[in-house]
């Protein structure tokens, strides 16, 4: 199989964050803080070692405020109902996927909140002008995606984090396709929330995810319950991690997040972003007639600047094929797995006049090579012909 939806999940996971998970879960998977014994203690501090790494790939200086969720789903959704109250305006995009746009669109709706959706330019990016230009005295939150699981474009959020602070609101970043794929620095970035997912880029596996939590901004916890430590409190601790973290987190899951952040660092997110962008180059090169697709604006950065700005994904439509035609086909006739459809982003879709079919969707991640993209190319050079 060539496995081409990275986008989605990685896979297959790198053979150390199996095998880190593999040897955790055998010998000290117990239940963290909540009991004295070894095993606990063990289980604890493969836990806050998760958050040092990491907090040192994110640039964030207070490791211990990098609460651990379900996914970047769920880190969205505490932060966006944890930070506003009635009355706030927040600020966003047409980029975003649904975990940032229903939230606020249904707070909108019940008419706690009001809402600015910016537009994207042709380059498929959010213009720092515009963030600006849509703040009102009531603007407490501003909630953009780093990079868009559609468009595959990198934002600003170096000019518009500094922006957003300067205006006294909160700057949220959705980075579940950068984080691992693009290097990130939330302190120099003024970035207060950042989300991330831990099975993409960061190489773990489904079931994690984490919000970290910049020191100026308060955030109510959502989810209530046990913490370890301090029982005798009658209400949520206001230590973090804590504070965030109600219930015995995923153990297994944080194992394997370990693993891909630690591979990360080694690494170097930059290597593997060119690495990334190599591989989407390559598949471009290697299509005889690349003319024949849609690309979306992509084809001109991939040909001639070989991605620049751009993270290793790209959306293409063939004339004459339905997108889950055309993934359908990928997949059964060629064993090649890519996604089709709107990609829980319509807005994103809208934007680029591909609602509602949407498109199939190519992305790589770190363990694909030269040689598949040429084989995903080359079938689909068959389908054409
Ligand atoms: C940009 C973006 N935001 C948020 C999410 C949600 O991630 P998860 O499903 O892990 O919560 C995704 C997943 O595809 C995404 O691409």
């Amino acid at each position: 199989m060539i496995y081409l939806d990275n986008a989605a999940t990685s896979f297959p996971k790198p053979e150390p964050v199996l095998r880190g998970m593999d040897a955790f879960v055998r010998s000290s998977a117990a239940n963290p803080g909540r009991s004295g014994h070894r095993r606990a203690v063990e289980a604890e501090a493969m836990i806050n070692e998760t958050r040092l790494l990491l907090g040192r790939l994110l640039g964030f200086q207070r490791p211990e405020r990098i609460v651990f969720t379900l996914n970047a789903t769920d880190a969205l959704n505490m932060a966006i109902k944890g930070v506003l109250r009635p009355g706030d305006h927040a600020i966003t995009s047409v980029l975003e996927h649904n975990s940032i746009s229903r939230p606020l669109n249904q707070l909108e709706r019940d008419g706690a909140i009001t809402l600015t959706r910016l537009p994207a330019d042709s380059e498929h990016r959010i213009d720092p002008g515009d963030v600006i230009k849509a703040f009102k005295p009531s603007t407490r939150l501003v909630a953009l995606t780093h990079v868009s699981n559609v468009t595959g474009t990198i934002q600003d959020i170096g000019t518009i984090g500094p922006a957003v602070r300067e205006r006294g609101a909160f700057f949220l970043v959705d980075a579940s396709q950068s984080a691992g794929a693009v290097p990130i620095n939330i302190e120099r970035d003024c970035v207060d929330l950042l989300a991330f997912t831990g099975h993409k880029a960061l190489l773990g596996p489904t079931g994690t995810g984490g919000l970290a939590v910049g020191e100026r901004v308060e955030v109510s916890p959502w989810r209530e319950g046990g913490t370890g430590g301090d029982s005798s409190s009658p209400v949520q601790p206001s230590e973090f991690p804590h504070r965030l973290e109600g219930g015995t987190p995923n153990v297994f899951g944080l194992s394997g997040l370990r693993e891909g952040v630690r591979l990360l660092l080694e690494r170097s997110v930059d290597s593997v972003l060119t690495h990334e962008r190599s591989l989407i180059a390559e598949f471009y090169r290697a299509l005889p007639d690349p003319g024949r697709f849609r690309w979306y604006g992509a084809d001109r950065v991939i040909a001639e600047l070989q991605g620049d700005g751009r993270v290793g994904l790209v959306g293409i439509n063939l004339p004459g094929f339905a997108p889950a035609e055309l993934a359908a086909i990928l997949d059964e006739r060629f064993d090649v797995a890519v996604r089709a459809g709107l990609h829980c982003a319509p807005y994103a879709h809208k934007h680029l006049g591909t609602f509602p079919e949407g498109f199939v969707r190519f992305s790589v991640g770190i363990l694909n090579t030269v040689e598949e993209m040429r084989e995903a190319a080359s079938a689909l050079t068959e389908i054409t012909d």
